[in-house]
């Protein structure tokens, strides 16, 4: 059983996906952290993000079972440089193989990104697609990043989700889009619980008409 979610920054996706997953006890991966990942190692090593063959060959050389997941990963500068580098169809290529693989965890697996429903397990028994207003989405990664003790300011955290938003929505490759078989959950007016809640009706919804058929 795969779940896959998909949706723009800092819609949710992931404390969902994580929720979701502990619920029926499947395995989660928030793909994110793969493009955050290759986004650091090419700032470590000094090489700009503009640099498309090398982005590619971290991608390919990345330990992708064994991501260090951490503050600066999971901040927002590497959410804004992840994605730069995960334009590059290259480095998608790279990472696929893993994701697919992650999918095919028994009992099941959740995973939450921006192509899961459209590309990386296009035949997923549930695919949600989170949406929230931009002001929403960054009132709560505001909050979230103050509740790190990182320093943000709610005016640059809202011009950066629409730039990423943006960027997402109009590359080439893998756009971010929902699935033509997903079902929207928009959380505008949800707290986590009740974004919880209503994501878990669609789910079982879904169970049922698949158990039905
Ligand atoms: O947590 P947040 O929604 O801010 O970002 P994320 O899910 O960690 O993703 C960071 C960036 O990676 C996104 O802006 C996308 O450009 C890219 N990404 C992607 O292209 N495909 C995915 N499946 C997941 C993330």
């Amino acid at each position: 059983m795969i779940i896959a979610i998909d949706g723009p920054a800092a819609s949710g996706k992931g404390t969902l996906g994580r929720r979701l997953a502990e619920h029926y006890g499947f395995a989660h991966l928030d793909t994110g952290l793969l493009y955050r990942a290759v986004a650091r190692v090419l700032m470590d090593r000094g090489i700009p993000l503009t640099e498309r063959d090398a982005a590619a060959e971290v991608a390919r050389n990345l330990d992708v079972g064994h991501l260090e997941d951490d503050a600066r990963l999971r901040g927002a500068a590497m959410g804004e440089s992840a994605s730069v580098v995960s334009a590059y169809q290259p480095v998608r290529d790279a990472l696929l193989a893993f994701q697919r693989q992650f999918g095919a965890k028994e009992p099941g697996a959740v995973l939450d990104g921006r192509d899961i429903g459209t590309v990386v397990c296009p035949d997923a028994d549930v695919k949600l697609f989170i949406t929230a207003t931009p002001e929403e989405r960054a009132r709560r990664r505001h909050r979230e990043l103050l509740g790190r003790g990182e320093q943000a300011e709610y005016e640059t955290i809202l011009v950066d989700i629409r730039r990423r938003d943006e960027r997402d929505m109009n590359r080439s490759t893998a756009p971010l889009k929902a699935a033509a078989d997903a079902m929207t959950l928009d959380t505008t007016h949800l707290d986590a619980d009740g974004a919880f809640q209503a994501a878990l009706d669609l789910v079982e919804s879904r169970r049922a008409s698949m158990t039905r058929a």
